[in-house]
């Protein structure tokens, strides 16, 4: 071994060998994890706002990039920062558009003579071309597709290969964040030229009852050459599978196989089944693919709602964009499940992909987790919402895109209807009704299983022809012609795919409490927590309630939004502000003053829509949506907090949601009276409360009998800092996050309202800082930094586990005035 040889290249040395030698002993598919060690680079526009020229011959292998920053992907070079007045808030004030390179080197082994290797992307944002050695692999413009390169042909095997990979995001292509960068999976995957082609294998359950399922596979083969034979095994999925049936034979695109006693699907027991299918040559195992499905049935009525295995199934369901909060759109699988998790918690129960195709471990999750989802492909067709969006990529590209998502998705049993878009210009238009066809008809080409939907937010749109092409129809923002709708369309199943819109920020609420949807505004781009504010379009939650309530014909809804998300910060959208959303007119003075200083880029960077904030601390909407979707679960919840020196002796309204039918509240043990719910009425008020401070209490019925009890109090100083972290044990894989709640509390831990302390964060032991938040829409500071202001009392540190270094990790919290806080996390190997 030369002399020369230094740790780095020693270590390459090994990983080569370990990877030719399991390689060469292996007849089947390799799939190699292909999301370390790249290089990147940033071109075009600059965080700093500066243009930096893109030089040339970036794809060729030679270029020298060894001054390029080294990273990991899933990679989002947008949440990086910095905020920026300038930048619109639509897309989050972030500097996402702009050129990205990512270079990787890598070695081919010799076992891949003969074999055929693919780059696959689970998702890049976006405009992907790929060169491999400076051959150009292929490209792939739409930021939420997946896709693969055959790049067998460019590889030089036994030698050193690289891989570069150019990303183009324009400006005004999005009307949210959509991040920037390698955001998703890569991996190479090696096979033999017979074999599954991608996504090859499709799963369906045409009969199911509780004796039997009949399972159908169809499996699609490269090459397909004779002597071929195909083995597929189905084993139930979780910690101890279970094989329960097989079936091998002479090679035929289509089996049926069947499974007694299947255990089913269904939200409560997402019972899950996996396909393990081996292709095998003259007695040799020459592929192996495996699919994950599940057993049950889904039916669309128009008379009597959604029906999985037969029972109707209410859809409490949630609109959610890609966005994960503080950590930006690079994903990750826990911040995913956290984020499902909480939606769970208030009785959400789908959730619709707005407005695109999401990772594909988000639907794994679904899966896992009992949630129905509608996937969903685009935000335009032919005609665009902005001057660079998809509509300039539609004609060329919608075929491929469509088929992608279908083909990925349509063995999930969480997916259960797959939508061709949302408030297309073409529907409101009533043009182009053949467009929906068509695209309707590329679904069925590759799955007939489920029906197809779109987000209408036009009533023209339900009468001009355009209801007849879905299977499903979903209205947006307009509960009042859902009737209207039935009456003229009897046989169309019928949903809200778009609800309410109230806006909120966490913890702020102002005074006097309007009803009118256009104020509630107020403090610095805050907007009021009492839940009647709403851009012109929307409404309050109530009225999506009784409209759902008195239609029982509708199949449920999907409200915009479950968490907040990164841009489009409505009623602060577009750097201009209404002023008219200012009810005091002293705030309203205020306001004018703070815009002229602004000169017009005013700071709100994400949304007030979410019913938990970005962070994914509840705000009282959440507890509205809890009293409804989980009408079971004993709770009441009192707003707004109790902490309003300054309102002494002033009427300060209380409301409190609960899933109880009466509740009575109570002032420092002082009764202010029962109040019972009346049809159709979902929230309890006491609108003419005197404050002072002290406990308020209430006491919620259910059928005359005590419910739920909950109490609010005036809470002393700010004292001391307070950590929890959602989980003390982690695992050790470099992957693995603890989200840490930082509360500020007074001396009886209580934690204290309307508190904006900055806090600094150290850590120590085998953990990384990778987030910061605090729910506030208007703070510009950094995401990725170890210190940041409470908002409202409360703020969220992210921490992730470094790969193989288990360890105890210690995150410490300091903050002028106030007692420290020190948490202790746990990481351990798998
Ligand atoms: C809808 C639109 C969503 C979002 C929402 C805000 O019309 O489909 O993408 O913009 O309005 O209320």
């Amino acid at each position: 071994m030369s002399k020369s040889l230094n740790y780095k290249q020693l270590f390459h040395l090994l990983v080569f060998i370990l990877i030719a030698t399991s390689a060469a002993n292996s007849q089947e598919r390799i799939i190699e994890n292909f999301n370390k060690e790249w290089k990147f680079a940033r071109f075009g526009a600059m965080p700093d706002g500066s243009i930096l020229q893109e030089p040339e011959n970036l794809d060729e292998a030679h270029y020298d990039d060894s001054d390029w920053r080294v990273l990991s992907v899933p990679h989002d070079w947008g949440i990086e920062g910095p905020f920026r007045a300038d930048l619109p808030n639509q897309t989050g004030k972030l500097p996402w558009a702009g050129i990205g390179w990512y270079r990787k080197n890598f070695t081919s082994p010799k076992s891949d003579a003969g074999k055929r290797v693919f780059i696959e992307f689970d998702g890049a944002m976006s405009g992907t071309t790929v060169w491999v050695n400076g051959g150009f692999a292929g490209e792939w413009p739409y930021g939420y597709s997946s896709f693969r390169f055959d790049i067998t042909n460019h590889i030089k095997v036994g030698e050193e290969n690289t891989v570069a990979v150019r990303l183009d995001n324009k400006e005004e292509s999005s009307r949210w964040y959509p991040g920037g960068g390698i955001y998703r999976h890569v991996r190479l995957v090696k096979t033999n030229p017979v074999h599954i082609a991608h996504w090859g294998v499709f799963v369906t359950t045409p009969e199911v009852s509780k004796e039997k399922a009949t399972v159908h596979i169809k499996t699609d083969i490269e090459n397909a050459s004779k002597n071929l034979e195909v083995l597929h095994e189905i084993f139930t999925k979780g910690d101890n599978p279970l094989k329960v049936a097989e079936q091998k034979t002479k090679f035929i695109a289509e089996v049926t196989i069947e499974i007694a006693n299947p255990k089913l699907w269904d939200l409560e027991t997402p019972n899950l089944y996996e396909v393990r299918t081996t292709l095998i040559q003259d007695g040799k195992p020459i592929d192996n693919y495996v699919t994950s499905f599940g057993i049950r049935t889904i039916e669309f009525t128009a008379n009597n709602g959604f029906l999985l295995n037969g029972a109707r199934v209410q859809i409490n369901g949630v609109c959610q964009h890609h966005d994960l909060g503080p950590l930006g759109t690079a994903i990750n699988i826990r911040a995913m499940e956290r984020q499902i998790e909480i939606l769970k918690a208030f009785g959400t129960n789908a959730i619709r992909t707005a407005h695109n195709p999401p990772a594909p471990e988000f639907l794994d999750l679904c899966d896992k987790m009992g949630i129905l989802v509608q996937v969903e492909a685009f935000d335009v067709w032919n005609k665009k919402k902005l001057d660079n969006d998809y509509a300039s990529l539609f004609g060329a590209w919608h075929e491929r895109d469509l088929r992608a998502m279908v083909k990925r998705d349509r063995n999930h049993p969480s997916v259960i209807m797959w939508s061709t878009g949302n408030e297309m210009i073409e529907l409101r238009e009533g043009q182009d009704a053949p467009i929906a066809m068509m695209l309707a008809d590329i679904i069925k080409s590759e799955d007939a299983t489920r029906p197809t939907t779109f987000g209408n937010s036009r009533p023209e749109g339900l009468i001009n022809g355009f209801q007849e092409t879905a299977d499903v129809h979903g209205i947006n923002y307009k509960p009042h012609l859902y009737e209207e709708f039935h009456q003229a369309n009897p046989n169309i199943p019928l949903y809200g795919s778009e609800t309410a819109s109230t806006v909120s920020s966490r913890g702020e609420y102002f005074f006097p409490v309007s009803e009118n949807k256009n104020e509630g505004s107020g403090g610095y781009f805050q907007v009021s927590s009492y839940d009647f504010s709403a851009p012109n379009w929307a409404y309050r939650v109530d009225i999506e309630f009784e409209a759902q309530d008195r239609n029982p014909f509708v199949m449920g809804e999907f409200v915009w939004t479950g968490f907040d998300y990164i841009g489009e910060p409505t009623p602060y959208n577009k750097d201009k502000t209404n002023l008219l959303n200012f009810t005091n007119p002293e705030e309203k003075e205020k306001m004018k003053v703070e815009l002229e200083k602004l000169g017009g880029n005013i700071p709100p960077r994400s949304s007030y829509f979410g019913i938990v904030d970005l962070c994914g601390f509840p705000k009282d909407r959440y507890y509205l949506y809890q009293s409804k979707w989980r009408p079971d679960l004993p709770m009441a919840h009192i707003l707004p907090h109790w902490n309003w020196p300054e309102r002494v002796g002033e009427v300060t309204p209380v409301f409190v949601y609960t899933s109880g039918d009466e509740a009575e509240l109570f002032l420092n043990g002082k009764s202010l009276g029962k109040r019972k719910k009346a049809p159709y009425q979902y929230r309890l008020r006491w609108d003419d409360v005197v404050y002072k401070p002290g406990t308020l209490k209430v006491v919620a019925y259910k059928d005359g009998k005590v419910w739920a009890i909950d109490e609010v109090k005036t809470t002393k100083k700010a004292n001391k800092l307070e950590m929890e972290a959602d989980r003390n044990i982690v695992i050790a894989d470099g992957q693995d996050l603890s989200f840490v709640t930082v509360k500020i509390s007074d001396n009886n831990g209580l934690t204290v309202p309307r508190t904006h302390n900055n806090v600094s964060y150290s850590i120590e032991g085998p953990g990384v800082i990778i987030g910061i938040g605090n729910g506030d829409p208007t703070n510009h500071e950094s995401f990725q930094a170890n210190q940041r202001k409470v908002f409202n009392g409360l703020a969220l540190v992210i921490i992730r586990t470094k790969n193989g270094e288990p360890g105890e990790i210690v995150l410490k919290a300091e903050s002028e005035g106030l007692k420290a806080s020190r948490i202790s996390i746990k990481s351990i190997s798998e």
